[in-house]
């Protein structure tokens, strides 16, 4: 900073240095050489003469800005060493002070306001990089525009701010402001901004605007200030700064507004007194920060945007594939949309638990994130594993039940067949007797109508005995007699019942034979192979092994790999509650009856007892009420 740049001013108290100073050349103290009008904080870059008490006052409150302190001492007053010892004071005058004195006192405060001129410029820089980084970092646009506010607000001294955001079609929307005067608060919002709104024509024109005061806008500027929102929160907008926040390749993405600079950073603005005492304009120091901040906070802004439309592609190609896994079996639709919602809520649940055993357990947005997605995916595998088997739905399958009904429909056809073969040989042989005819034909059709009642008899068994439902200790005396049985075909007979039918029929519980339990545990492992053949972020690095675990039991008994419970990650265990929820309680699963919500918590607190799931976690799902839908 030169010496015809600089402002030299006089405190109150040091009024009477002014017949000294002005022996020193004209040039340096130049047109600014102004009585100090009491003390408010010194504009930047200032020499300030002031008495010790206005010394003392000015230095318990430093302000951010650059200036330096020249001290106006008369023999009678009494500077204590905390003031004369300040870095920022230059040199002491007095009222007998020589013209020699005078000269090397203010030559050595520019020097000195020189110095920490540049080092201001440095540290500012520094700022500048440092909130660079953190608005780098955030991803979250609501996170990220209340970060830019508020350290637009502190870098420059505005009272307030408000930002606006700019979508893909150029259409701008007011999002959020910040006020340190009003207890108003301002959440996250979407609302349209007019065109000849300052902010609409700084996002139209991309150029700024800087004005002393806002109520004195000619008439003839392309813009308007709207005084509707300071009524509506009672507050009086005097200088503005509204900027436009660019991305890389210079389109204006959002536009920020700075309100109010005051001369002291804690004051507030209450009253128009304040107005008049504390706001200033926005000058080439605050103009240049703020600039500086609005070219970091454009591209923050273009990257969360970004960053949010990646999030949305993906968790909507992540949907797409699970609605695409589900519609091969209808009867199990929604369970990974629901699974993935009760696991969500119970982790936010476990997240706010103080609870013995759970306090450690903290969960970021990521992590939130990442085991949403898990839960999502974590049936994912079920594309690996064969359509009939998956919707298997009964002990045997349709077709097979069809098979099976055409051959007792054969066997009541062969019956009738081999009877009529009979009658014919019958009446060869007792011609001669009618009446011995008629008994004997009489006993035939009596017989073959026996055969085909206990065939409808053994079909009704079977059929009964298809349904998942109908559990077996041992298989029933009823279907040995069926699988015993076998009718007439040609020279020999034929078994109504094949042996794997029969064992099928016999399963003790379910439909699944243990070959196909084996197939349809198998989606677990295809789940974990096929998600890891896609490149997680680092955020969502676990993904696949959370989803690997979601049929992991405490006590070892779990598939696929029988873990131990100190390898089951917690966001596996909460899936495993999710989702053992959600088989019991789903409505449309016809191989097994939907319980009630009571029933099924019962039957989670026994799997508890058991060891089987986690029991801290479980008590989170009933209490936090994790497993209601449509929350
Ligand atoms: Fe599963
Ligand atoms: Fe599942």
């Amino acid at each position: 900073m030169d010496q015809t740049s600089a402002k030299l001013m006089l405190g109150e108290g040091a009024r009477d240095a002014h017949a000294l100073l002005s022996i020193y050349p004209v040039t340096a103290i130049g047109k600014d050489l102004r009585v100090h009008p009491g003390l408010i904080l010194p504009p930047e870059g200032s020499v300030l003469v002031l008495s010790i008490p206005e010394a003392r006052q000015l230095l318990t409150s430093p302000p951010v800005a650059p200036f330096v302190l020249v001290l106006w001492f008369r023999p009678s007053e009494h500077a204590d060493p905390d003031v004369l010892e300040h870095a920022a004071i230059a040199g002491v005058l007095h009222p007998d002070s020589q013209p020699e004195a005078v000269y090397t006192v203010l030559q050595a405060a520019f020097r000195l306001l020189a110095v920490q001129s540049t080092e201001d410029a440095a540290r500012m820089l520094e700022n500048v990089l440092e909130i660079g980084r953190a608005l780098a970092s955030e991803k979250v646009l609501d996170t990220l525009l209340s970060l830019i506010l508020t350290h637009a607000r502190s870098l420059t001294g505005a009272d307030g701010s408000s930002i606006y955001t700019r979508d893909r079609d150029g259409v701008l929307y007011f999002r959020l402001w910040q006020n340190a005067s009003t207890s108003a608060t301002a959440s996250a919002q979407k609302t349209l901004v007019g065109d000849y709104s300052i902010a609409g024509y700084v996002a139209r024109s991309g150029e700024s605007v800087l004005l002393d005061d806002a109520y004195a806008i000619p008439d003839t500027a392309p813009y308007k200030f709207n005084p509707a929102s300071d009524r509506a929160i009672g507050y009086r907008t005097k200088s503005l700064l509204t900027l436009p926040l660019t991305n890389k390749i210079g389109d204006v993405v959002g536009v920020l507004q700075l309100i109010n600079r005051k001369n002291r950073p804690g004051v507030q603005l209450r009253t128009p007194e304040d107005i008049a005492a504390h706001v200033q304009s926005f000058d080439a120091r605050s103009c240049h920060l703020a600039q500086a901040l609005a070219g970091q906070a454009g591209v923050a802004i273009e990257n969360s945007m970004l960053h949010a439309d990646i999030e949305r592609l993906f968790e909507g190609f992540i949907k797409a594939s699970v609605q695409a896994i589900e519609s091969r079996d209808p009867t199990t639709a929604g369970h990974s949309f629901r699974v993935a919602d009760f696991t969500e809520r119970l982790a936010v649940a476990v997240d706010r638990s103080d609870d013995t055993g759970l306090r450690d357990l903290r969960f970021s947005r990521d992590q939130l994130r990442e085991i949403r997605y898990a839960a999502l995916l974590h049936d994912f595998g079920k594309v690996g594993v064969r359509e009939d088997v998956l919707v298997k739905a009964k002990k045997l399958y349709p077709h097979q039940i069809e098979l099976l009904t055409q051959r007792f429909k054969y066997a009541r056809l062969s019956i009738s067949h081999q009877a009529y073969r009979r009658l014919f040989e019958l009446f060869e042989e007792v011609e001669h007797d009618p009446e011995e005819f008629r008994v004997r034909r009489r006993e035939i059709e009596q017989a073959v109508t026996a055969e085909h009642q206990r065939l409808e008899q053994y079909l009704h068994t079977v059929l009964r005995a298809n349904e998942p439902t109908v559990l077996h200790a041992s298989a029933p005396q009823e279907l040995r007699e069926v699988q015993a049985y076998s009718f007439p075909d040609g020279d020999g007979g034929v078994p109504l019942l094949h042996d794997f039918e029969f064992s099928d029929l016999t399963l003790p519980k379910g439909s699944l034979t243990a070959q196909e339990r084996i197939e349809i545990e198998s989606h677990v492992t295809h789940t974990f192979e096929f998600l890891s053949l896609i490149p997680w972020t680092r955020d969502l690095a676990r993904l696949p092994e959370f989803a690997y675990a979601h049929h992991e039991k405490l006590d070892g008994s779990g598939y696929p790999r029988g873990l131990a419970q100190a390898d089951i990650p917690v966001p596996a265990r909460m899936m495993t509650i999710s989702d053992i929820y959600d088989a019991l309680t789903a409505p449309d699963r016809p191989y097994k009856l939907a319980v009630s919500a009571e029933h099924a918590l019962d039957i989670l607190g026994a799997e508890a007892r058991a060891n089987k799931i986690d029991a801290n976690l479980l008590r989170v799902f009933i209490e936090s009420r994790a497993y209601r839908t449509g929350a």
